[in-house]
């Protein structure tokens, strides 16, 4: 079939080998999606659901925004592709500036990556080279969390804490690294926000520094909330007892805000949220309303001079030997120029913390329901975990089609749903994701 006379459904599902799924269930029967609108997506049975996870945390502007088609498409028309390696174009470096705007204070160095595992990758390279510029080269070590999430690459594999992914790659993974504790206790369970209690748990970094002595340690990388595993808020005051262990040890501090940046917990990132300043920053998902793959690495500005500073190269030859042929390419730029303007027209962040008490509240809800075992979130982001008559980690899954059937669209992990809503919704899309909810969880609990 030629890509002009293409339909919807495709006439062999089996070269296509996906990422992350269950291939040979999924090919027995498939959930393929064909349209997108709004705060809906229709599959290709016709049928219309409401996307209560934002398409994985990336399209918080609603799908199919005419602004970031039609600024994409001019941009192609105009320049399709310029080679990002001692070369540009202006559209980069405005992005640069308009996203540094939104950084916290001295955070304003951006290097483009291609996506959030590649801007973690990155992170972890600069970390390296912020610490050698400086003459000290024997940091190696990088201090992750257990239930972290920091994309598929081999470094970020290492720092990430989902057991899952990291097993079948043990032999390959990065040495140096060891993590903390995840921050989820029992009693938080069916917290909304903030834990009152865990703050303890940030003295694990402390404890690493002793073992493994806080002088040969680079950075420490953690989700500000984290996501993939399910909304686990962090305890109060733990990011910033993080932050003084590390500034204690001359550890860099990594947020990794891929999920929590551009405005997921009502403010453009958890760092302003939680009042605690990192290092540096990576984003993606949101940044071009997930439309072409983009990441992003915020850096401080005193990390940034170093770094250029200490390089004795000749003309032409790079300070940081590292990039990618797709950083900042014109199209993906064109959307994050295109989504910033939305931001700052539609006070998108501020109608996200608006819409978060009412969906928090909604979320909730759910409590009734005794397969729901545990409810946790923040602002625009929650996890609803399930125990069902299945064995622990099927419940998730099972969940997750019979919302589908019922109308509703979203992510789990394990036994857990992924709920993340647009920031576009009104009360009465949280109303249906909600009443959705229940009817799948309970036709789930009958069948
Ligand atoms: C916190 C975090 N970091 C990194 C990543 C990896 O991003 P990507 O899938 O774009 O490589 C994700 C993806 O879900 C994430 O949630």
């Amino acid at each position: 079939m030629s890509s002009s006379n293409r339909t919807n459904i495709p006439n062999s599902l089996n070269e296509h080998w996906m990422p992350f799924t269950d291939n040979k269930n999924f090919k027995k029967n498939p959930r393929l999606i064909t349209d997108a609108k709004g705060v809906y997506l229709t599959n290709h049975q016709g049928k219309k659901m409401i996307d209560a996870s934002s398409g994985l945390f990336c399209n918080p502007l609603g799908h199919g925004r005419k602004e970031i088609t039609e600024a994409v498409s001019k941009q192609l028309e105009k320049l399709d592709y310029c080679q990002p390696f001692n070369q540009g174009y202006g559209g980069s470096f405005e992005l640069a500036t308009r996203i540094a705007k939104k950084t916290p204070e001295g955070i304003n160095r951006i290097f483009y990556t291609i996506c959030g595992s590649t801007a973690v990758e990155t992170a972890i390279k600069i970390a390296i080279a912020y610490h050698r510029a400086k003459g000290d080269s024997k940091r190696f070590r990088f201090v992750g969390r257990e239930r972290g999430y920091h994309g598929m690459n081999i470094g970020a594999t290492t720092v990430g804490g989902m057991i899952n992914n990291v097993k079948t790659f043990a032999s390959v993974l990065m040495p140096g690294v060891q993590h903390m504790r995840h921050t989820h206790l029992p009693e938080h369970k069916f917290v909304k926000g903030q834990p009152d209690t865990g703050v303890e748990m940030a003295e694990d970094l402390e404890r690493i520094a002793m073992n493994f002595g806080g002088e040969n340690i680079a950075a420490c990388i953690v989700e500000p909330i984290a996501g993939s595993t399910g909304t686990l808020v962090p305890p109060k005051g733990y990011l910033k007892r993080i932050r003084e262990i590390c500034d204690k040890h001359g550890i860099l501090l990594i947020f990794d805000e891929v999920i929590t940046g551009w405005g997921r917990t009502g403010s453009a990132f958890a760092s302003q949220e939680f009042g605690v300043t990192p290092d540096m920053i990576t984003m993606a998902k949101a940044t071009t309303n997930g439309v072409i793959p983009m990441g992003v690495v915020a850096v401080k500005e005193e990390m940034y001079d170093a770094v250029l500073d200490s390089s004795k190269n000749p003309e032409g030859t790079p300070e940081l030997f590292h990039g990618y042929t797709y950083s900042g390419i014109p199209a993906a730029v064109a959307a994050g120029l295109a989504v910033q303007d939305i931001f700052d027209k539609e006070d998108i962040f501020n109608r996200a913390k608006e819409m978060s008490p009412y969906f928090q509240e909604g979320l909730h809800s759910l409590k009734d329901l005794k397969e729901v075992v545990s409810i946790r979130g923040y602002g625009m982001m929650g996890g609803v975990e399930m125990r069902m008559k299945d064995k622990p980690g099927k419940s998730g899954f099972q969940t997750f089609k019979h919302c589908y059937d019922a109308g509703v669209n979203f992510k789990n992990t394990g036994d857990t749903l992924i709920i993340a809503p647009q920031f576009i919704c009104e009360k009465k899309h949280i109303d249906e994701i909600i009443e959705k909810l229940r009817t799948g969880i309970s036709n789930y609990s009958k069948s």
